[in-house]
C-alpha cells in the first residue's frame, strides 16, 4: 500500500527514482520512434544502469534482484517475472498473497535462508493487477526478465530482470483498468507559500494535459470537479512516521491540502522528490515537447507540470507517452460550481454513488466514449463565454432540426472507436494491430461524417467537421497494409496480418509458403495412406521437425523411408526424423519467420506514421468527441422535449414549465407526470423566498432550477416550455444535511462553513440556492441565523437566490426587503380530510407546514398523531411567539457589491 497511513512501505527514505530512459527499449521490437521529441529535458538524465550487486550475494539470483528492488522502490508491490511465473517475496509475499487469493509458501534459498513467497502464473497478470491497482490501491513494480534459458543444460545464466514498468492508479493504461466513459486524472499539487497552488492534470490514457493557478480556499471545488484518481504531492508534506503513529486526529497530522484529499476513498496519495517541482526545467521541457511557448502559464502551474511530467515518465519506464499541448484552465471560463453543489445536485454521482441515478445519467446519450468523457468534463465546468454557449446552441439546434442526418451521424459515430487511448496504447509500445485498425475506422468515420455534412447550412457546424481531419492518405495506408478481417477474427497466429501485396516480398513469400504446405499435404496424405491416420507430421516441440506414427504401424513408415532415425518411443508411440520432412519443414520455418520479420517491420512502419501524425489525429479525435456530444444534445431535445434557452447578458433569469430532468425521467418510468413551474429571478425579485409542507416539491424546484441553468450553460437544451438565461459566474448550492463524519465536524457545522463559503464567494452574478439552512439547530438560533443570512444576501451580495425555508414566519419579517418575494408549495385538501401534493409553485405563504398530516400519511401510530394535535392546538393558541423579535443590522452601504 502506499496509502500514507500504510505502516510496511512506510519509510522517510523515499529515493523515488529519477532517471530518464534513452536507451533502445529492451523489448524484441527495435522502436524507430523519434524518443527525443519526448524526453524530457532534466539535470538527472541518464541512461538505465543494471543494478551493481553491492550487497553480499544471498545465494539467489531472484532473492538478490527482490531486495535490490525493494530497497530502490520502496513504496511498490514488486512482482518478479521468474520463467512463466511472477512471484512475490518475503514481506510483499506476506502482506498481500492473503488479499490476492495466493498460497503463501516458504522457498527455501540455502540452508539459512528460508523465505515467504507466493507467485502466480503470467497469463493471470491482469487480474492480481486488477486487484492490487484498483482495489487496493497500491503501486506496483514489474520486473520482467530478459535473455533465454540455455537449451541444453536448462542453465539461465544469460537472463537479467529489469524494472520495466510501475503501474499506479492514475498512470495505468490498459482499457481492462480503465472505465470508458470517464477520464483517469493524475493530478500534481504545487502549494507556494502565499497559499497559491498550481495545479498540473493529466489522463496518460489520451494526454491530455490541462494546468490552473488556484488558492486554498478554492481547492476543494477544483478536486470535486477534477476527480482524479491519484495525486502527488510534495515529498515535504508527507508527515512523519512519528505523528502518524500517535494516532492523532486527521487536523492536526496533516496540512489543510491533505486533508482534503484523504477523506476520499477514490484518490491515492503519491509524494515525490520536491525537486522535481522545477519550472525552469518545465520552460525548457515544454518547448522541447510542444515547440510551443510555455510564458502563458504561471510558475506554479509549471513546476506542478513539471512533477507530472517526471512522474509520469518514471512509471512509463523506457516509453514515452503522448502528450497533448498544454492548456489553461480559468475559472474565469467557466462557470465554477463548488463542491458542496457538485454533491448535492448529483450531478456525475448520486449521494449513494451511483452514475445512473444522476443529472450526468439521464443526460449522457454521447454515442462513444470519448463523447461520454467529454460530457463529464462538459458537465463540471459549463461555459461562461456567450458566444461559444450560442454555437454549441447552434449546432444542437441544427441537428434537432435535422432528423434524418442526426440519425445518421449517430449511426456513424456509434461505429467509431476510442482511437485516442489506441494512440496511447501505440505510443507505449503496448499497441496491436487491433489498435491500428481502430485509428483508421475512426478516421474513415471522420470521413463520411465530412461528406454527409458537405452541403450543411450551419456555419458554427461546418467549422466543427472542418477542424476534424480525417487524414485520408494515412487512413488509405493503414487499410492497404492490413487485413482487417482477419485481425477483427483475432486468430492467434503469428503473422497474417499484412495484406499480402503492401510489401514487395511478401506476396513471393507467401507463394513460396502455399507451394511448401502443398508439399506438406502430398507427403501427410501420401504417408497417412500407408501408416494411418493417426500419423502426424510436426514442425515445433521439444524434438523438430518429426514424424509422430503409432508404434503398430512403424514398420510401415520403415519400409517406405529405411533412413528413417528413431528418436523417440514410447508403448504406443514412435517419433521419427525422416530427410523428406526435416527438407519441407525446415524451409517452412525459415519463409514463416522472413514473413514474421517483415509484418513486424510494416508493424513499426505504419505506427511510426500514425505517431507522426498523433497531434493532429487526436485533435480531430476531440472534434469527434465534440460533435458526439452536441448531436446527443440534439437527440436528448427530440426525446425529452428540452427547448433551446435564450442566453442573455442580463443578471435575470426565467424559466417557463420548468422541469427536473432526473425527478421527470423517474416519474416516467411509472407512468406519472412532473408538476412543470415557472421561475422568474432577477429584476424586482432577486430572491425567492419558498415555504411549503414537506414532501411539497421545494428541494426539487430549488434544484430544477440551477439543473436548468448549468444545462444552458454547457449549451445543452432544457426541460422546459421557454427559458431566458442570463449568464452566472458561479452556482452555489447548499442542499440538505450531510455528514461528514470523517472530518469530524457535525452536520450543523457542515452546514455552517457551506453557507460561510457562499456568503464569501458569491459575487452579484452568481446563482444560489439554500434550503432548509439553520434546521440542524434549535428553532431560535435557526430561525435568526437564516434572517441574518437573507438579510446579506439581499443588502450584500445582490445575486438570484431560492430560498426554501419551513419557518413560514421568516416570511413576515422579511416584508422591508423590496426584492424578496414569497412563493410557496401547498397540499390539495378534500371534504374528507385527505389530502394531496399538488407541487404548484405560487406566490404566497405557505402558513402550515402540515407535518402532522404527513407524519400520518408515514405510518405514526394514531395515539401519537392525536397527542400532537392536541399539543399543536395549545402551541396555536398560546401567545410566546415561537420566533423571537428582530431587527435589521445596519450594514456599511460603502461596501456592498453593486
Ligand atoms: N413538480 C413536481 N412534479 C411531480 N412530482 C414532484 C414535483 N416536485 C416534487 N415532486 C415529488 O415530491 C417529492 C418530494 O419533493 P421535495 O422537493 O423533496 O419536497 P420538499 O423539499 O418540499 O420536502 C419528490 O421526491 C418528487 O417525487
Ligand atoms: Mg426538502
Amino acid at each position: 500500500m502506499f496509502r500514507i497511513l500504510s505502516k510496511t512501505f512506510t519509510t522517510r527514505n523515499l529515493t523515488w527514482p529519477r532517471t530518464f530512459i534513452t536507451t533502445t527499449p529492451l523489448n524484441k521490437r527495435v522502436s524507430k520512434i523519434n524518443l527525443s521529441e519526448l524526453v524530457l529535458e532534466t539535470e538527472t538524465s541518464k541512461p538505465v544502469t543494471p543494478l551493481v550487486r553491492k550487497e553480499i550475494s544471498t545465494g539467489s539470483i531472484v532473492l538478490d534482484t527482490v531486495r535490490e528492488y525493494t530497497k530502490k522502490y520502496p513504496l511498490c508491490v514488486l512482482l518478479v517475472q521468474v520463467g512463466d511465473f511472477y512471484e512475490l517475496y518475503e514481506s510483499h509475499a506476506s502482506r498481500y498473497a492473503p488479499q490476492l487469493d495466493l498460497k503463501l509458501t516458504k522457498k527455501s534459498i540455502t540452508v539459512d535462508t528460508i523465505v515467504d513467497f507466493a507467485g502466480f502464473p503470467l497469463r493471470a497478470l491482469d487480474r492480481y493487477l486488477d486487484i492490487l491497482v484498483n482495489r487496493l490501491r497500491c503501486k506496483v513494480a514489474i520486473c520482467e526478465q530478459f535473455g533465454s534459458v540455455s537449451r541444453q543444460d536448462k542453465s539461465a545464466l544469460g537472463i537479467q530482470r529489469k524494472i520495466t514498468r510501475i503501474i499506479t492508479p492514475g498512470t495505468v493504461i490498459e482499457e481492462r483498468f480503465l472505465e470508458s466513459n470517464q477520464y483517469n486524472y493524475l493530478l500534481s499539487v504545487f502549494p507556494n507559500k502565499d497559499s497559491t497552488i498550481g495545479l498540473a492534470w493529466v489522463d496518460v490514457s489520451v494526454g491530455e494535459f490541462v494546468m490552473q493557478q488556484t488558492t486554498l480556499d478554492a481547492l476543494k471545488d477544483d478536486i470535486a470537479r477534477i476527480r482524479p484518481r491519484e495525486v502527488i504531492l510534495p515529498e515535504s508534506m508527507k508527515p512523519s512516521d512519528d505523528l502518524l503513529q500517535q494516532g492523532l486526529f486527521d487536523q492536526e497530522v496533516y496540512d489543510p491540502v491533505t486533508r482534503l484529499l484523504i477523506t476520499d476513498p477514490n484518490i491515492a496519495i503519491s509524494y515525490v522528490d520536491d525537486n522535481q517541482y522545477n519550472a525552469g526545467t518545465a520552460v525548457r521541457t515544454l518547448q522541447n515537447m510542444f515547440k510551443s511557448n510555455a510564458l502563458e502559464f504561471s510558475q506554479i502551474e509549471l513546476a506542478a507540470g513539471m512533477a507530472l511530467m517526471m512522474y509520469v515518465n518514471e512509471t512509463h519506464i523506457n516509453r514515452k507517452p503522448k502528450w497533448q499541448n498544454p492548456s489553461r484552465f480559468s475559472m474565469h471560463d467557466s462557470v465554477c460550481i463548488d463542491s458542496a453543489a457538485m454533491a448535492s445536485l448529483e450531478i456525475v454521482k448520486s449521494l449513494q454513488g451511483r452514475r445512473t441515478d444522476s443529472l450526468i445519467g439521464v443526460l449522457d446519450c454521447t454515442s462513444t466514449s470519448a463523447g461520454s468523457r467529454l460530457l463529464t468534463r462538459w458537465i463540471s465546468s459549463p461555459l461562461t463565454c456567450i458566444d461559444s454557449i450560442r454555437n454549441r446552441l447552434d449546432i444542437v439546434e441544427y441537428f434537432k432540426d435535422n432528423t434524418f442526418l442526426l440519425d445518421d451521424l449517430r449511426n456513424l459515430l456509434r461505429q467509431s472507436t476510442d482511437a485516442q487511448r489506441s494512440i496511447q496504447r501505440l505510443a507505449l509500445k503496448r499497441g496491436q494491430h487491433s489498435d491500428l485498425m481502430e485509428v483508421w475506422y475512426t478516421l474513415d468515420i471522420m470521413k463520411n461524417i465530412h461528406e454527409k455534412l458537405q452541403q450543411t447550412t450551419s456555419e458554427p457546424t461546418q467549422d466543427l467537421v472542418t477542424s476534424m481531419d480525417p487524414h485520408e492518405s494515412l487512413a488509405h495506408y493503414i487499410r492497404d497494409a492490413f487485413d482487417h478481417e482477419r485481425i477483427q477474427a483475432k486468430e492467434i497466429k503469428d503473422y497474417g496480418f499484412v495484406n499480402h501485396a503492401f510489401h514487395p516480398d511478401l506476396l513471393q513469400l507467401h507463394n513460396q509458403l502455399d507451394e511448401l504446405d502443398t508439399q506438406r499435404l502430398n507427403l501427410q496424405n501420401e504417408l497417412r495412406l500407408l501408416c494411418g491416420n493417426s500419423l502426424s507430421l510436426m514442425a515445433d516441440g521439444p524434438l523438430k521437425h518429426i514424424i509422430e506414427i503409432s508404434s503398430r504401424k512403424a514398420p510401415n513408415l520403415v519400409e517406405k523411408f529405411p533412413h528413417a532415425i528413431l528418436l523417440n518411443s514410447t508403448k504406443s508411440k514412435k517419433r521419427y526424423q525422416v530427410k523428406e520432412w526435416t527438407d519441407i519443414s525446415v524451409q517452412l520455418g525459415s519463409i514463416e519467420s522472413q514473413i514474421i520479420d517483415i509484418e513486424s517491420q510494416v508493424f513499426d512502419q505504419v505506427v511510426d506514421k500514425v505517431l507522426d501524425q498523433s497531434a493532429t489525429i487526436l485533435q480531430s479525435c476531440r472534434k469527434l468527441a465534440e460533435l458526439d456530444v452536441l448531436t446527443s444534445f440534439s437527440h436528448l431535445a427530440r426525446q425529452n422535449r428540452y427547448v433551446r434557452p435564450r442566453m442573455t447578458h442580463a443578471n435575470r433569469t426565467m424559466i417557463l414549465g420548468g422541469r427536473h430532468p432526473v425527478v421527470e425521467a423517474n416519474l416516467s418510468r411509472k407512468g406519472q407526470t412532473f408538476v412543470r413551474n415557472d421561475c422568474d429571478l432577477g429584476a424586482d425579485q432577486r430572491i425567492w423566498l419558498l415555504t411549503g409542507p414537506n414532501m411539497g416539491g421545494k428541494s426539487t424546484f430549488l434544484r430544477q432550477h440551477v439543473i436548468i441553468v448549468l444545462m444552458a450553460h454547457m449549451g445543452c437544451f432544457v426541460p422546459a416550455d421557454r427559458a431566458w438565461i442570463g449568464i452566472t459566474d458561479r452556482i452555489f448550492s447548499r442542499v440538505g444535511a450531510a455528514d461528514n463524519l470523517a472530518q469530524n465536524q457535525s452536520t450543523f457545522m457542515v452546514e455552517m462553513s457551506e453557507v460561510s463559503t457562499i456568503l464569501k464567494q458569491a459575487t452579484a452574478r452568481s446563482t444560489v440556492i439554500m434550503d432548509e439552512v439553520g434546521r440542524g439547530t434549535s428553532t431560535t438560533d435557526g430561525f435568526s441565523l437564516a434572517f441574518g443570512i437573507l438579510d446579506f444576501l439581499h443588502n450584500q451580495i445582490k445575486c438570484r437566490t431560492i430560498y426554501a425555508t419551513h419557518y413560514h414566519e421568516l416570511a413576515d419579517t422579511m416584508t422591508g426587503y423590496d426584492k424578496i418575494k414569497c412563493y410557496k408549495t401547498s397540499i390539495e385538501e378534500n371534504s374528507l380530510g385527505g389530502f394531496r401534493f399538488v407541487h404548484k409553485v405560487e406566490p404566497g405563504i405557505c402558513r402550515q407546514s402540515h407535518g402532522l398530516k404527513v407524519a400520518q400519511l408515514a405510518g405514526l401510530p394514531t395515539q401519537v398523531i392525536k397527542k400532537a394535535e392536541s399539543m399543536w392546538n395549545i402551541l396555536q393558541n398560546s401567545q410566546v411567539p415561537i420566533v423571537p423579535h428582530l431587527t435589521e443590522p445596519n450594514y456599511d452601504e460603502q461596501k456592498s457589491i453593486v
